[in-house]
C-alpha cells in the first residue's frame, strides 16, 4: 500500500475517506466523548447534529460514519477510555476500520496521526497503524478466477510536526519491510502442496533472497550434499520423496561487524506436506498438513525483514525442506538411522517426523558456532491440546534467552508460553536399541518431548529457543489483522524484535 505522510494538508483534504478517533471522557460524573483534531468546524458541528445525541460515548468499537460537505466519507473510530488504549487495541481497531473501509470502495483513506497518538509515542502509533493496514490487506487470491477488486490504494497520514517528516518515512519503510515479510510468508505457507515442493520452495526462497536481500550469502544442499553431511534423519524423511530433500542455508552479516558481534542462527521445519508416512494420518488430520512448512517461513520471514531493516547481528538461516511422503522406498517405523551428530535413532513413528528433519539441520547449524540459535516448527499437535491455536509453545536451555523472548512477545503482542524440558522427558526419549526414539509416551506432555529430542541435537554452549508455531501458524479468525483463512504470520514479528 502507498503511505504518504503529509505535514501540509493538501493530500489530507483530498482523501476521500478520513478517520477521526474518540475518546471516552466524564464530564460532571457523566460518561461523553472526547474528539480532538476536527479536520474543519462544520464537520464538528455536523457530528454534533447527526450523533444519536446523549448515547454516544465512543466507546470501543463503537464506530460512527458522516458525510462533510465535500461528500467525504468521515468514519470515527471509538477507542474507549484514552488511559486505556494500548497498542493491540489499537492495532485491532485500525485494521477493522481499514477492511470496512477497503470495502466500501474508497480510493484514498486519510488520518491525523496525532489524534491515534499511544501515550507519549507517536513513532510506535505509526508504526502500530502501518502494521494494521498492511496486514489487514494481504489476501491469497491467486487462484480466485475472480479475485475481488478494491480500489484502495493510497493512504495519507497528517502530521503537525513537520520537522518529523523524515523520520516518519522511515518508520513507515521499516515496518513495511516487517509486514512485506510476513506477508511473503503467508503466501508461502497458502501455497498448494502440489505446487510448492521442496525443489520449488527452495526456489523461490533463492530468488527472493536474489532480489532483495543484497549481500545475503546462499548455499544450498541437495541430496548428494546432505549425504555426505550423513544427514541420514533428514534424509530418511525425504526417502519417499519425488522431490529432493532441500537444505537452504543464508547468511547475514552486519556491515560493522567484529570478532564480538552476536551471532544468531534460525531453523525452520519444512514440510511442505506430512501425510504422516507410513504411520499414515487419518483424512481429516491430514488437510491442512501443507502449513508444516511453518516454521521455516517463519524464520525465513524473520530473517527477511531482520536482514532489510539491518539488524546489528550476524544471522545464519537454515531452512530443511522435504515432503512426508509413503512410496515403497519410504522409511518404516522401526527403522534405526544414525543422525548426523552420530547418535542412533529408533523411529516408532514416521509422523514425528519435523524433529528428525530439525535434529540433522540443528546440528549442521550447530557447527556455525551461533551463540544463540532458535528453531521453529509445526511440531505437534499436542501443542494445540495444551495451549490452543492462539498461543506458541517456547522450550529451552537458557533462562535469560527465554526470557528476552517473552519480552519481544510481549512487545509485538504476540503470545508465547513456556514450557518446561525436565529430566524425565528426556529419559522418555531413550531407546531400548538405539541411543534415542523419536516418541515418548502417547498423549503425554508431547510438545515438551518433542523439545527433548531436538536439545540432543544442539551444539554444547548454545543457547537454544524452540517454537511450536503448530497452533498460531494456522488461522487467528478473532485477529482482525490475520486473514480468515490461511497462514496467520504469527511470531515472526516477536522474532524479527529479537533480532534488532
Ligand atoms: N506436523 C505434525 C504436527 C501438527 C499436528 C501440526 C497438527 C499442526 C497441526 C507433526 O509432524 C506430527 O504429526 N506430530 C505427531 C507426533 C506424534 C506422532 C508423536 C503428532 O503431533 O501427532
Ligand atoms: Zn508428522
Ligand atoms: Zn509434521
Amino acid at each position: 500500500m502507498k503511505i504518504t505522510i503529509d505535514a501540509i494538508g493538501k493530500q489530507f483534504e483530498a482523501c476521500s475517506t478520513k478517520f477521526h478517533s474518540a475518546f471516552t471522557t466524564e464530564v460532571n460524573k457523566k460518561k461523553t466523548y472526547d474528539i480532538k483534531h476536527w479536520a474543519s468546524k462544520n464537520m464538528k458541528a455536523d457530528f454534533e447534529r447527526l450523533r444519536p445525541s446523549k448515547e454516544y460515548d465512543a466507546s470501543k468499537d463503537y464506530e460512527f460514519t458522516l458525510n462533510d460537505e465535500a461528500g467525504t466519507v468521515i468514519r470515527i473510530l471509538g477507542l474507549g477510555e484514552k488511559k486505556n488504549l494500548d497498542a493491540e487495541k489499537l492495532r485491532r481497531t485500525f485494521s477493522k476500520a481499514f477492511k470496512i473501509a477497503k470495502a466500501s470502495g474508497t480510493d484514498k483513506i486519510g488520518f491525523m496521526l496525532d489524534s491515534f497518538k499511544l501515550k507519549t509515542d507517536l513513532a510506535k502509533t505509526l508504526s502500530i497503524i502501518v502494521e494494521a493496514i498492511e496486514l489487514s490487506n494481504y489476501t491469497f487470491d491467486k487462484y480466485k478466477s475472480k479475485a475481488v477488486k478494491t480500489n484502495l490504494n493510497e493512504v495519507v497520514i497528517l502530521v503537525s510536526d513537520k520537522k518529523s517528516v523524515k523520520k516518519f518515512e522511515q518508520i513507515i519503510q521499516s515496518t513495511q519491510n516487517v509486514c512485506e515479510s510476513v506477508n511473503i510468508a503467508r503466501d508461502l505457507v497458502n501455497e498448494a502442496p502440489n505446487v510448492l515442493h521442496s525443489e520449488e520452495y527452495s526456489k523461490r526462497i533463492q530468488a527472493d533472497v536474489k532480489k532483495n536481500l543484497k549481500g545475503v550469502k546462499v548455499k544450498v544442499l541437495g541430496e548428494k550434499e546432505l549425504l555426505k553431511e550423513n544427514c541420514n534423519l533428514f534424509l530418511s524423511v525425504n526417502a519417499g520423496s519425488a522431490f529432493e530433500a532441500q537444505l537452504v542455508h543464508l547468511e547475514y552479516n552486519p556491515k560493522k561487524s567484529t570478532k564480538k558481534t552476536k551471532h544468531v542462527a534460525l531453523v525452520g521445519k519444512g514440510l511442505t506436506f506430512d501425510t504422516g508416512g507410513y504411520s499414515l494420518k487419518p483424512g481429516a488430520s491430514m488437510m491442512g498438513m501443507k502449513f508444516d512448512m511453518g516454521g521455516s517461513a517463519t524464520v525465513y520471514a524473520a530473517f527477511r525483514a531482520a536482514v532489510l531493516n539491518g539488524s546489528p547481528y550476524k544471522i545464519s538461516c537454515f531452512l530443511g525442506m522435504t515432503d512426508n511422503m509413503v512410496s515403497e522406498l519410504a522409511t518404516t517405523p522401526d527403522s534405526i538411522v544414525t543422525a548426523r551428530n552420530g547418535k542412533t535413532v529408533e523411529i516408532l513413528n514416521t509422523d514425528a517426523e519435523g524433529r528428525l528433519v530439525l535434529a540433522d539441520v540443528l546440528s549442521y547449524a550447530s557447527d556455525t558456532k551461533p551463540d544463540v540459535m532458535f528453531d521453529a516448527a509445526t511440531l505437534t499437535g499436542a501443542c494445540l491440546v495444551a495451549l490452543g491455536d492462539e498461543v506458541c509453545a517456547i522450550l529451552g536451555n537458557d533462562e535469560k534467552t527465554i526470557n528476552d523472548v517473552k519480552k519481544s512477545a510481549k512487545s509485538t503482542d504476540e503470545l508465547v508460553w513456556e514450557l518446561p524440558i525436565i529430566p524425565e522427558f528426556r529419559e522418555q526419549m531413550k531407546s531400548s536399541v538405539a541411543d534415542l526414539k523419536n516418541i515418548g509416551k502417547p498423549g503425554k506432555a508431547g510438545t515438551a518431548t518433542a523439545a527433548a529430542f531436538l536439545e540432543e541435537f544442539v551444539g554444547e554452549g548454545i543457547k537454544w529457543v524452540h517454537f511450536d508455531v503448530a497452533g498460531t501458524c494456522g488461522p487467528q479468525a478473532h485477529l482482525p489483522y490475520c486473514p480468515e483463512v490461511g497462514c496467520s504470520g504469527l511470531i515472526i514479528r516477536t522474532m524479527y524484535n529479537y533480532l534488532t
